[in-house]
């Protein structure tokens, strides 16, 4: 089997996280016999002093040939003067509409070890967090009409916020989809109490809900009460479904529940096998370079990229198992160090319990 894949890792900790990341595939590919090839190209502020594009056309032909994408992080402070439409985010703004990578999955989920550096009470987090954001990704307020412009001699600017019927229902869809395999139950998530988008949004997937999906549980919250339910009780969630702009917001929020922002991956997918995988998080301009950054939130992505595009399902419960292994032993500072432990053997670490458990599983 060949596998192919671009990969992007973009600026500040994107370099490093995506390193640790590539040792684990890579030792699943070794493991697998499947004949491995890794395509890097720039995206963001690296690409912008390279070629003067956040997302040169290279890039663009390099991820539509490839069987998935696996991206770090785009932007930061030596690219923040630019104006929006230049800056390293509208890279990744663009390739994910260039590829049609309309679902962006987000699970959240406290790993049993993390339980005390989740900043919830413990009788909260025991009741458990296990939930997944379904984001709208190429529509929404990120991909309306935007301007800025004098008006009664002071400027103003505008972000169009737009929904149609099918964005609507193909995201609906997802969120459904990803429920009946998990716990059955879909919140959907807006502001219908304000917002003309979000009446649409809330219709459409209630129609969808109920001619497609009736044996799915489907409720409504309006944003402002999910992102208070999220602290308040997180257990009650399963799937979420929103637009791009709460999806945003909430799953950093969500994140946050697990422990640290360094633990949430992602996959963002568009209806076939294709999908580009990264962590949730920024580049974190803060700590990059220290060699301290989590590499766990892009390892997970590659689980995810295992199971959503190479239906390697098993393949993925092992990265996930090794990861919950590695908490025990080896920590970033972001969950507060066991030991001392540069981030940099993360990778490594993981690496070595996939290579034993998987050695154990084929001699059994
Ligand atoms: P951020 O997520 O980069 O950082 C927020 C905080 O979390 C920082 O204190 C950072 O040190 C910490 N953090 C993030 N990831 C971590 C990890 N893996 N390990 C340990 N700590 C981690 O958000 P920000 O500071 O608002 O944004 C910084 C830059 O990243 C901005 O230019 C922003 O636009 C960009 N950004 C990019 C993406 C992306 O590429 N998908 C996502 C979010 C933000
Ligand atoms: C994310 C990021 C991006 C987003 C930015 C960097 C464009 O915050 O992936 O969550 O808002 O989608
Ligand atoms: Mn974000």
């Amino acid at each position: 089997m060949d596998m192919k894949i671009t990969v992007l890792k973009g600026d500040g900790i994107g370099p490093e996280i995506v390193d640790e990341a590539i040792k684990v595939l890579k030792v699943v590919c070794e493991c697998e016999n499947i004949n491995l090839t890794l395509d890097e190209q720039p995206i963001g502020g690296v690409a912008i002093d390279k070629t003067g594009d956040p997302l040169p056309q290279e890039t663009i032909d390099s991820c539509k040939s490839s069987d998935a994408v696996l991206l770090g992080a785009v932007g930061g402070p030596k690219w923040d003067a630019l104006p929006t439409d230049k800056r390293p985010e509208k890279g990744l703004l663009r390739i994910r509409s260039e590829l049609g990578l309309f679902a962006n999955l987000r699970p959240a989920r406290i790993f049993p070890e993390l339980c005390s550096n989740s900043p919830l009470k413990d009788s909260i987090v025991q009741s458990g967090v296990d939930l997944l954001v379904v984001r709208e990704l190429t529509g929404g307020i990120y991909f309306g009409k935007k301007g800025s412009e004098q008006i009664n001699g002071e400027q103003s600017s505008y972000d169009e916020m737009r929904y149609s019927e099918h964005e609507i229902e193909r995201i609906a869809r997802a969120a459904f989809d990803a429920a009946a395999k998990r716990h059955r139950k879909v919140t959907c998530v807006d502001k219908a109490n304000v917002l003309e988008t979000s009446q649409l949004f809330r219709s459409v997937v209630a129609r969808i809900g109920a001619k497609e999906y009736p044996d799915i549980e489907l409720s409504n919250l309006y944003v402002d009460n999910a992102s208070m339910q999220l602290v308040n009780n997180p257990g009650q969630f399963d799937v979420i479904v929103t637009g791009n702009l709460f999806g945003d917001i909430l799953s950093d929020e969500a994140a946050m529940l697990t422990g640290s922002i360094g633990m949430l991956p992602s996959a963002s997918l568009g209806g076939s096998g294709f999908g580009l995988y990264e962590p949730i998080h920024g580049s974190a301009p803060d700590i990059a370079g220290k060699g301290i950054a989590n590499p766990l939130a892009t390892i997970l992505s590659v689980a995810m990229m295992l199971k959503h595009t190479f239906q390697m399902t098993m393949h993925a419960k092992v990265i996930e198992a090794a990861v919950e292994e590695s908490l025990s032993v080896l920590r970033t500072p972001d969950l507060m160090p066991a030991e001392e432990e540069p981030a940099h053997s993360l990778g490594g670490y993981i690496t070595e319990v996939f290579g034993t458990r998987t050695g154990l599983e084929t001699a059994t």
